[in-house]
Formats: C-alpha cells, sequence, structure tokens
C-alpha cells in the first residue's frame, strides 16, 4: 500500500463512519496505540469505531480495497500486544466500543446475545437481572470487552468449574477478514454440521476476523458463594488443599487461587489499605497484609452452591478442617459478608495492580498438568534464582485450573531507595536485559514438562517468537494455511501470533 492509497482509505473511511467515527490526531489515538502495561507502543494511521456489523463489513472491504491492515480492539486489556498497532502509522485499530447492542436475552434458553463492545462485568450485570450468572471473571472486566473475551479465550478466576471463554459461548457472528458477515449466532448445545467456524475464530486474538457479537451461555445463579483465605505453609500443601477440595466439593469448588508470600508483598508495598484491610478479616490490624506478613503463601477459596449458603458454608468448613487436620492448612479466614468476601478477592486482584505499580517485569502465563504444579514450582525456584539471583517469583494464579502467572520480578536491592520513577527505570532496564533469557528457561521446562507457553492470555506480538519455537513445522503449517485461507491479503492484525511469511 502507497501513502495515497492510505490517504483514500481514510478519506473513504472516514464518509463512512461520519464524524467522530474516525480519529487521528495524535493525542487523541495515543492510548489506543499502547498496552495495558506500557510495554508495547505503535503509531497508528487512525483509530476507528464502527457502529454496527454492517459498517464494520463495509470498512473491512474498503480495507481490502487498499491493503490497508486493520488491529482489533475492545477494552485494550489484553497482557500480550494484541491489539497495539505497528510502529508504521499505516495501521488502523479497529475499536469495537460503540457495538454495545443487547440482541436477544432467552430465558429459556439460558442465553444472552450481545455485541463485541458489551464489557464483561455489563454482561454479569445483565445475566444477573435475568436471575441467572455469567461465569467468566476476572478483574479487567470493568473494561474489557465479550469481543477481546473470545478472541483471546480468556480465563480467569472460575475456569476449573466453568471453563474459558470459549466455553461459555454457544453463537459468535462475524466479520471475516474479506467484509463478509457470517451469522453463526446459534443458541445450540449440540450442533455437529461440519467444521466448527466458532471454535476457530474464538482464541484466533483478531487475526482471522472480527466477532461482532456472540450467544452466552448463562448459569443458574448459585445461592450460596462463600471464600475463605487459608495460610498454606508452600506450594506442595497448597496441592493437598487442593486434593482435599476436590474429594469434598465437586462442582462446588469455584475458585482456588493461589498467592505465593512474593506476590501479595506487592500489594503490601502498594496498597497498604487493601492489605490492612484483609488483616482487619483475619483480626489482626496490627498484622499487615498476613499471608507475606508471616511470609506465608496463601489460597483463596471459593465454594458455590446451587440451594443456599449454608450448604455452600458446610462444604467450605468442612474442606478447611480436613485441611487442618491433615495439617496443610495452617490458619484460615472465613469471610462472614459479601463486604468480607470482596476484600479478599480485591487483595488477590491487587497483585497485578500493585506489581503495575512496582514496574516492569516478566509477564509469565502458563499452564500446566495438575500432578506437574509443585515440581515446577520448587525446581523453576532454585534454578531461576541461581541464574538470576535476587529475582522476585510473583507467583501467583489459577492453581485449581494447573495456570499460574510465573512473574518474575527485577531484584529489589538494584533500586533501594530510589525514587519510584528511577526504580521503575532500573527495573525496565533489568527486564529488558534479562526478559528473553528468563522467559525461554521458563518455557522450556514448562514444555518438557507437558505444559503450555499461555494458558490464558494468548500469544499477541509477546509470545509469538516463543510459540513458534515449541510448535511442530505440522502445527505452524496448519496454522499458516488457516490463516492464508480466511484471510488471503494478511490485512487481519499483522505480526500477531504467528508469522506468515
Ligand atoms: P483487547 O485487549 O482490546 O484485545 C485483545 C486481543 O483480542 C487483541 O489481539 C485484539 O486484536 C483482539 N480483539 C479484541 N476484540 C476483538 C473482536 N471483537 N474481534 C476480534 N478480535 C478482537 N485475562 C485472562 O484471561 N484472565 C484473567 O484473569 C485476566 N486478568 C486480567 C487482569 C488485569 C488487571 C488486566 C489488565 C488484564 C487481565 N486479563 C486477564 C487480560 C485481558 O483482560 C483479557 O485478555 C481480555 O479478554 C481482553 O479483552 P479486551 O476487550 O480488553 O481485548
Ligand atoms: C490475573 O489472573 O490476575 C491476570 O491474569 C492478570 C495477571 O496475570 O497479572
Ligand atoms: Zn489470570
Amino acid at each position: 500500500m502507497n501513502d495515497s492509497g492510505l490517504a483514500s482509505f481514510l478519506e473513504r473511511a472516514q464518509a463512512l463512519l461520519g464524524s467522530g467515527g474516525l480519529k487521528s490526531a495524535a493525542a487523541e489515538i495515543e492510548s489506543y496505540c499502547t498496552d495495558w502495561r506500557r510495554r508495547f507502543f505503535g503509531r497508528a494511521a487512525a483509530v476507528v469505531f464502527p457502529n454496527d456489523t454492517v459498517q464494520l463489513a463495509e470498512l473491512v472491504r474498503l480495507a481490502n480495497r487498499y491493503s490497508v491492515a486493520l488491529v482489533p480492539q475492545g477494552g485494550n486489556t489484553g497482557l500480550s500486544g494484541g491489539a497495539t498497532p505497528d510502529n508504521s502509522a499505516t495501521q488502523c485499530v479497529v475499536s469495537l466500543t460503540r457495538m454495545q447492542r443487547v440482541r436477544e436475552r432467552d430465558f429459556a434458553n439460558k442465553t444472552l446475545t450481545v455485541e463485541a463492545g458489551v464489557t464483561l462485568e455489563q454482561v454479569q450485570n445483565i445475566a444477573a437481572e435475568m436471575g441467572l450468572f455469567f461465569p467468566l471473571s476476572l478483574s479487567a472486566e470493568g473494561s474489557a470487552t465479550i469481543g477481546g473475551n473470545l478472541a483471546t479465550n480468556a480465563g480467569g478466576t472460575g475456569v476449573l468449574r466453568y471453563g474459558s471463554a470459549r466455553d461459555l459461548c454457544l453463537g459468535i457472528e462475524v466479520v471475516t477478514a474479506l467484509g463478509e458477515i457470517w451469522n453463526g449466532l446459534r443458541g445450540l448445545r449440540k450442533d455437529n454440521t461440519g467444521y466448527d467456524l466458532r471454535d476457530l475464530y474464538i482464541g484466533s486474538e483478531g487475526t482471522l476476523g472480527f466477532i461482532t457479537a456472540a450467544v452466552l451461555m448463562l448459569y443458574p445463579k448459585p445461592r450460596g458463594v462463600v471464600s475463605s483465605l487459608v495460610k498454606v505453609a508452600s506450594p506442595r500443601a497448597a496441592f493437598a488443599l487442593l486434593q482435599t477440595a476436590h474429594d469434598h466439593c465437586d462442582a462446588s469448588l469455584t475458585g482456588f487461587e493461589y498467592m505465593s508470600a512474593q506476590s501479595t508483598q506487592v500489594v503490601q508495598d502498594y496498597f497498604p489499605e487493601v492489605a490492612r484491610h484483609g488483616a482487619a478479616i483475619i483480626g489482626d490490624g496490627d498484622k499487615q497484609l498476613t499471608p507475606s506478613q508471616n511470609r506465608s503463601d496463601s489460597v483463596l477459596l471459593e465454594i458455590s452452591h446451587t440451594d443456599s449458603e449454608q450448604a455452600a458454608m458446610e462444604k467450605l468448613e468442612s474442606v478447611i478442617g480436613q485441611g487442618l487436620s491433615k495439617g496443610v492448612v495452617q490458619e484460615a479466614v472465613v469471610a462472614q459478608s459479601i463486604a468480607q468476601s470482596r476484600a479478599l478477592w480485591h487483595l488477590r486482584e491487587c497483585i497485578t495492580l500493585g506489581a503495575a505499580e512496582d514496574g516492569a517485569q516478566v509477564k509469565l502465563d502458563i499452564a500446566l498438568p495438575l500432578s506437574k504444579l509443585v515440581e515446577f514450582i520448587e525446581v523453576m525456584g532454585r534454578e531461576l534464582t541461581a541464574a538470576f539471583p535476587g529475582v522476585r517469583l510473583h507467583n501467583f494464579g489459577h492453581f485449581g485450573d494447573g495456570n499460574l502467572h510465573y512473574n518474575v520480578g527485577a531484584p529489589q536491592h538494584l533500586a533501594a531507595h530510589q525514587p519510584p520513577e528511577r526504580r521503575r527505570s532500573i527495573y525496565l532496564d533489568y527486564v529488558e536485559r534479562n526478559e528473553s533469557r528468563i522467559r525461554q528457561m521458563v518455557h522450556d521446562r514448562v514444555v518438557m514438562m507437558n505444559g503450555s507457553i499461555s494458558a490464558e492470555h494468548g500469544l499477541g506480538q509477546l509470545r509469538k517468537s516463543e510459540a513458534a519455537r515449541f510448535k511442530s513445522p505440522v502445527e505452524l503449517n496448519l496454522m499458516k494455511s488457516i490463516k492464508q485461507a480466511l484471510d488471503p491479503k494478511g490485512i487481519l492484525n499483522p505480526g500477531k501470533v504467528l508469522d506468515c511469511d
């Protein structure tokens, strides 16, 4: 594409989208060109905001005509740089945030059909208004969109019971890379009529088509949901607790989040009021954040029951009781109200926010068979700290489904007594110098243990080359063939997920 092609595209796109539908002033589009962690910085020719599917399809046809690359974007909360344009100032970010219609509420079918730009939190609220429950849950839910959740096949805290975004979606509508509209909005739980195109687009991170609407599967609202913060001596003890919870709870176990002592330290460092609140619940105002203060790992346990809160509480108490008698639980606090439960979950959510305040980290998002979790944490911890003395392992995550956010922070002593700006720049420098070696070392071990280098955040730009290191030529070629067949001009999110040349 040449400059005059881009100019013609922008002129026609502006005419199509109307005033306010296209922005190109640098100050107005800067936030759309940077990712949430501020690790990827791009420059776009424009950011466009289609109102509906038909308008988006027309825009994609225009982009094909002028060979302009499009970068789909929802809430821009992704953690792999998938929604950030490259540096060429020739790509166009397509924000789906204006496409916010609720197309259908079907109580009898237990489904909700919404457009891509509806946020996850809005979906949860609409489901609740219907007296039902949408179980996908992650701390960016106030901004993350359903389109983005499906494009990344997001996970979050309820996967061990309800599955990932893919498992909660019965049908989708897509604007293909050629600008056609595929209406696959079927609210069916069974449909064996050929290749599963829905599942091809889900998780494709905007490289195959735009997801413009989705039929989401709702669940009965559990009448009882109870949470507990449990101190454990080690990852091994956390695993023993998980086994106990499996034995006692089966489908009632809806959350099992592991937090290493070092991961909760950043909450204490940067959100002391959240840490204090947690301590108040546990009944000791002098302790700050209890788990890390005592150098303990902890588990946030959630049990749900369809019948009643009492039934959920009985199961929770029985798990904790068993854990105490087996010696795997050191101490536990059970939230006595919704407010207390929120405070415990807030503690968990603030790990990501605290880590972002602290500065750059090597962000890892690995999945392992449950049976390998403990061995991985023990061996990897030894290997990494030997190779990179002083690194902080902010290891936490969705232990119950085998997903660890095994994030690696720079040694604290490098920036001792430095003001925040200087500290962040020292940490960034350390991470930039060591990131690829740390990433490779962790990923090598993960793959050796039959794990995955991305459980839920996707490849985007961040893990593209690492994925290419591990996938077989057969798998890579199959992926390239699919990309070539669905997006022959390569205009959708080029440079993400896989290299096609
Ligand atoms: P974006 O960031 O805008 O885009 C993500 C990717 O999807 C990009 O590749 C983009 O091109 C593509 N895309 C977006 N919309 C569409 C569309 N309509 N059609 C086609 N492609 C599209 N993720 C988890 O899985 N689990 C977590 O627990 C979790 N917790 C988080 C906590 C915090 C504090 C933050 C900041 C992020 C967290 N995330 C988590 C990551 C992020 O929220 C998810 O990946 C989310 O699904 C992204 O949604 P989004 O609308 O922001 O997508
Ligand atoms: C989480 O589980 O909190 C997220 O996936 C975010 C993160 O990895 O920091
Ligand atoms: Zn996560």
